[in-house]
């Protein structure tokens, strides 16, 4: 008996191309009951595209699936539903405008086709799977109105309600604080407990070391490596990954004599978020910005960009003082802002890779009598393509075609296209493998040494660490410590951050 027949669910020398792309190269993965299984790999691997082929959204060329016990070579997503497949999304699917209640419950209505229920069943029925997986909320609150954090849970408990045996959770801690991952993990341990199997995808190695007990690595659509975890350690499940050692050593340029400010922000208030907050970022400076949930870094990096209300103090770019509560003057004045969320505030969805590209910065696109010239867009957007290796075949493809960590490459090539004097990155390899966020890291140290100033707001600290001339730690939103190049060591930040 081989042992995809022993597991409760597997994926059988599947094949699936994209147009002529192969996506997928003859993979096989099982998992069994009550298993949590790592699906790892570099951006643009085939981890999406593997689980889509497993929940039925796309037929695999060649393959076979077999889910608890039934082979299938032809799946469609509501069968895969009723064989207990449920994948959470990085957008969870959620619908706004319904209660917490209704979002857990209803689903399960419309896939069994029966009668839609009282206001009474629907409450319990969403209190009965949130208690399944240990959660207490307020089942009342519109969606709309929670934090991404609740919004996965409750996408859980409509997935156990929906009867999930397997779960596959594509990247889903990318948006969340350590806190909130704790709290997902152990929700992850409950489903466990109850012999769910879970599929987990993440870049980050040391989370994926911690809650899963097997792994299959691809790279390039085919599986590079697979065992259990304990015979990995970080090193080789990178090493799988890129096909080489990556190297973590410090790579922040070596910063210039000249003493010249080009942000300078005195005594920044938001009433109960943040206070008092002065910083000076120098030509060609590189300054991290860390805290944990609550502490206001990512609402003053939002704040500095005019996105978050200020109520008092003051901003300067290069020596002028800046309208504050403006994102367009922000912009006007020379900052930039790249979000952490790429999916909903990065990108123009419907828009092609080429477009994306280009599109803040299409004022300076444009030709003497104000059209756009074409051939100058693709020559700009092609660059762009090449410099930051984003992995496309076509760049006139919807932007939506592209892996997810290639479209957080589009979103900062789009920003650094417009060439800020300063630039703030919230979050800059969120959902990024360990190969290109190197890459990503080179490509802030290659602008930083011709200039460009950046603020880093992270809280990968090792990341902070390999990247940044100085680093503040903010706490309870004022700013607790700063650290300067010789104590950027991750002992010492996280003392400071615990
Ligand atoms: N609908 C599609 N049309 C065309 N190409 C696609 C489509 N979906 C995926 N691809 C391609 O298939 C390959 C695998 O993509 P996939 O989304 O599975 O990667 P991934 O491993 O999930 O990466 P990431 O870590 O960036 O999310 C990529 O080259 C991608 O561009
Ligand atoms: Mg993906």
């Amino acid at each position: 008996m081989t042992k995809s027949q022993i597991a409760n669910f597997s994926a059988e020398r599947i094949v699936k191309s994209f147009g002529g792309a192969r996506a997928l190269s003859d993979v096989s993965m099982s998992v069994a009951s009550g298993e949590v299984h790592c699906l790892a790999g570099e951006n643009g691997s085939g981890k999406s595209t593997l689980i889509k082929v497993m929940s039925g959204v796309h037929a695999p060329d060649s393959g076979v699936i077999r889910l608890s016990g039934k082979e299938l070579t032809e799946l469609s997503p509501r069968e895969a539903v009723q064989e207990g497949v449920q994948v959470i999304f990085q957008d969870f699917s959620l619908l706004p405008n319904l209660s917490v209640a209704e979002n857990i419950a209803l689903p399960n209505r419309i896939v069994n086709q029966t009668r839609l229920v009282s206001k009474r069943d629907t409450k319990r029925i969403a209190s009965e799977a949130l208690a399944l997986i240990g959660v207490e909320m307020d089942i009342d609150t519109p969606v709309g109105e929670i934090s991404i954090a609740q919004k996965q849970l409750i996408a859980i408990a409509r997935a156990t309600n929906l009867g999930a045996k397997l779960l596959f959770m594509d990247e889903p801690t990318t948006a969340l604080t350590r806190k909130e991952i704790n709290r997902l993990f152990s929700v992850v341990g409950q489903l466990k407990k109850r012999g769910v199997a879970t599929v987990f995808v993440s870049h980050k190695i040391d989370e994926i070391q911690e809650i899963c007990s097997t792994i299959t690595v691809l790279r390039n659509g085919e599986v590079v490596a697979e065992g259990p975890m304990k015979k990995f350690t970080s090193k080789s499940i990178s090493k799988a990954m890129t096909g080489q050692d990556v190297s973590t050593t410090r790579i922040a340029p070596k910063l210039k004599r000249s003493k010249k400010i080009v942000l300078e922000i005195k005594n920044l208030c938001s009433k109960h978020t943040f206070e008092d907050i002065s910083i000076k970022v120098a030509f060609g400076e590189i300054l991290g910005i860390t805290g944990l949930l609550g502490s206001g870094r990512t609402e003053l990096a939002e704040a500095i960009f005019g996105k978050y209300p200020i109520d008092s103090g003051e901003i300067y770019v290069e020596g002028k003082k800046i309208q504050l509560n403006s994102s367009p003057a922000a912009l006007a004045s020379g900052i930039g802002y790249v979000p952490p969320d790429r999916l909903t505030q990065g990108l123009f969805l419907e828009q092609s890779i080429l477009r994306n590209l280009v599109a803040v910065g299409i004022d300076s696109y444009r030709t003497g009598v104000g059209t756009l010239s074409q051939r100058r867009l693709s020559g700009v957007g092609e660059k762009w393509i090449t410099d930051l290796r984003i992995k496309t075949k076509n760049p006139y493809n919807p932007v939506t075609s592209l892996s997810g960590g290639n479209q957080q490459r589009v979103v900062l090539a789009k920003w650094l296209a417009m060439d800020p004097h300063l630039m703030i990155l919230n979050g800059p390899t969120v959902g990024v493998d360990v190969g290109s966020k190197r890459e990503i890291l080179e490509i802030i140290k290659e602008r930083a040494t011709k200039g460009m100033s950046f603020l880093v707001v992270s809280d990968d600290i090792p990341e902070l660490i390999q990247i940044c001339h100085r680093v503040l730690v903010i706490k309870n939103g004022r700013i607790s410590k700063e650290f300067g190049e010789s104590q950027l060591k991750e002992s010492i930040l996280y003392k400071e951050l615990n």
